[in-house]
C-alpha cells in the first residue's frame, strides 16, 4: 500500500477534500493507496477532528517546542517516516501546512512532496496572495500544485487552475473562489501522480 502523509496547519479543507476524493474514487482499489496520517504542527488545527473522524491517524508536532527549524523538521521526518511502508515510498502532501520546510527536509522527500499555493505560480509566492493580486489589479486569479523543492514556493507545476477577479471582490470572496477549484484540482493532481508512479 502506497502510504500519503499530510501536513497541515488549520482548517484542512483541502485535506479533507484529498481524503473524500481517495474514498469515493476508490484509491485503495485504483491505486493501492491511502492516506495513512494527517500531521499538525498545531493542536488546535481544526482538520484533525475531521481525520480521527475518518479512521484517520493523527498526530501534533508543536514547532514551538523546538530550539531551532533544523530540530523540529528532523523531529517531524521521524514523525512521518512511522507511517512508510518499506516496500512503498510514501507522498507527502501539504495542505496549508504554513511552515517554512529546510533543505534537508526537502532533499529527504524530493520527488514525493507536493504542495498547494493559492497563486498562479510563479506570480505571488509567500503570503497574502490574494490581497496582492487585487493591489495588482489582476483580471485573473488561482492555484498552483507543485513539487517542493528547497525554494520556497518555486518547484515544477503539476496543475493550475485560474478563476476570474470580480469587480468588488475582495481578498475573502477571491479567497473562497480559488478554494473551491483548490478542493478539485489537488485530489485530481495527486491521483494523476499516483496513475504514474
Ligand atoms: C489554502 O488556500 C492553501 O492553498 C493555502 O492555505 C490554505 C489552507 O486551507 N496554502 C498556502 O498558503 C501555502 N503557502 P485549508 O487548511 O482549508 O486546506
Amino acid at each position: 500500500m502506497k502510504n500519503i502523509v499530510i501536513l497541515i496547519s488549520g482548517t484542512g479543507s483541502n485535506m479533507a477534500a484529498i481524503v473524500k476524493t481517495a474514498q469515493r474514487d476508490a484509491w485503495k482499489d485504483r491505486f493501492g493507496a491511502r492516506v495513512a496520517a494527517v500531521i499538525s504542527n498545531r493542536a488546535d488545527a481544526k482538520g484533525l477532528a475531521f481525520a480521527a473522524g475518518q479512521g484517520i491517524a493523527t498526530a501534533v508536532l508543536d514547532h514551538k517546542g523546538f530550539a531551532s527549524r533544523e530540530a523540529f523538521d528532523a523531529a517531524l521526518a521521524e514523525l512521518i517516516d512511522r507511517y512508510e511502508n518499506p516496500a512503498e515510498p510514501l507522498l507527502l502532501v501539504l495542505a496549508g501546512f504554513m511552515r517554512i520546510l529546510t533543505p534537508g527536509f526537502v532533499r529527504r522527500y524530493e520527488g514525493r512532496l507536493l504542495n498547494i499555493h493559492p497563486s498562479l505560480l510563479p506570480a505571488f509566492a509567500g503570503l497574502h496572495t490574494h490581497q496582492r493580486a487585487l493591489d495588482e489589479g489582476c483580471k485573473v486569479a488561482g492555484l498552483t500544485v507543485h513539487q517542493v523543492t528547497a525554494e520556497l514556493d518555486h518547484g515544477a507545476i503539476l496543475a493550475q487552475a485560474v478563476v476570474p477577479v470580480l469587480p468588488d471582490d475582495t481578498a475573502e470572496t477571491l479567497a473562497a473562489r480559488v478554494l473551491t477549484q483548490e478542493h478539485l484540482i489537488y485530489p485530481q493532481a495527486i491521483a494523476d501522480l499516483l496513475r504514474h508512479c
